[in-house]
């Protein structure tokens, strides 16, 4: 199973992802959560990252591309993965296509989340997220149990430093500008499913489930 969740931020690609690659037991790759490791580690591709990421525009392609055809090589991808996040440039969806065939693999499917935008800065603007095991909350459709805290790991809950309002709308127009174009591009391939990411993380989970054939039961 390899397939890409594709969509503007905020429309839910990484609670998708999430949840389903536990199902499926496939990696969730998801290259915002890469970038800010690597941040936090203070690495050398983090720092390079950094300043990109805090004013919301998108990271330069070489960077990401290294870094996703080392993640991909891994051994826990044999079996597939989810990719969250990439590709989100032309220049990356054509590197995916060069580093698929190198490997002998080929995509399944391309899944287009759908939200529109007042959802999306609502979304954006009350996510918290878990700094420790990366599960995503949402303050009022999605808080966790014990207000400010992780129900799985117990951690401290987070904003995302891109998650205020002025970086939100760089990364929508970095999103429509650079990204958007790609529904063409795997359109083109018979890839693209678009599936309606504005109907709540159970209903549009079980979309995709329908799509694809796959239940937790199989
Ligand atoms: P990244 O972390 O990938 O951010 P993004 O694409 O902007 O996506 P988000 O994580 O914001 O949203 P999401 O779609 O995963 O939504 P989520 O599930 O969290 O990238 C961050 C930065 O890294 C980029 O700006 C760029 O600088 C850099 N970068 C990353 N990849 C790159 C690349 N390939 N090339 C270059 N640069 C790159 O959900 C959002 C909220 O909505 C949550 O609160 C959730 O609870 C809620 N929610 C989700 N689904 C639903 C639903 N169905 N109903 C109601 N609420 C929902």
């Amino acid at each position: 199973m390899r397939l890409v969740f594709l969509g503007p931020p905020g429309a839910g690609k990484g609670t998708q992802a999430h949840v389903l690659s536990e199902e499926w037991g496939v990696p969730h790759l998801s290259t915002g959560d890469l970038l800010r490791e690597e941040r936090r580690q203070g690495t050398k591709l983090g720092k390079q990252a950094q300043d990109f990421m805090d004013r919301g525009e998108l990271v330069p392609d070489q960077l990401i591309i290294e870094m996703m055809a080392e993640r991909c090589r891994k051994p826990d991808c044999q079996k597939g993965y989810l990719l969250d996040g990439f590709p989100r440039t032309l220049s990356q969806a054509e590197a995916l296509d060069k580093m698929l065939k190198q490997l002998g693999h080929e995509l399944d499917a391309v899944i287009d989340l759908a939200v529109p935008e007042p959802e999306i800065i609502r979304r954006l603007s009350g996510r918290r997220v878990c700094p420790s095991c990366l599960r995503i909350y949402h303050q009022e459709t999605m808080p966790p149990r014990v207000e400010g805290t992780c129900d799985d790991c117990g951690a401290k809950l987070v904003q995302r430093e891109d998650d205020q309002p002025e970086v939100i709308r760089t990364r929508l127009r970095a999103y429509e500008s650079q990204t958007a174009p790609l529904i063409a591009y795997y359109q083109e391939r018979n890839l693209l499913h678009t599936v309606d990411g504005s109907i709540g993380v159970e209903h549009t989970r079980r979309q995709i489930q329908a799509q694809f054939g796959l239940s937790a039961s199989q």
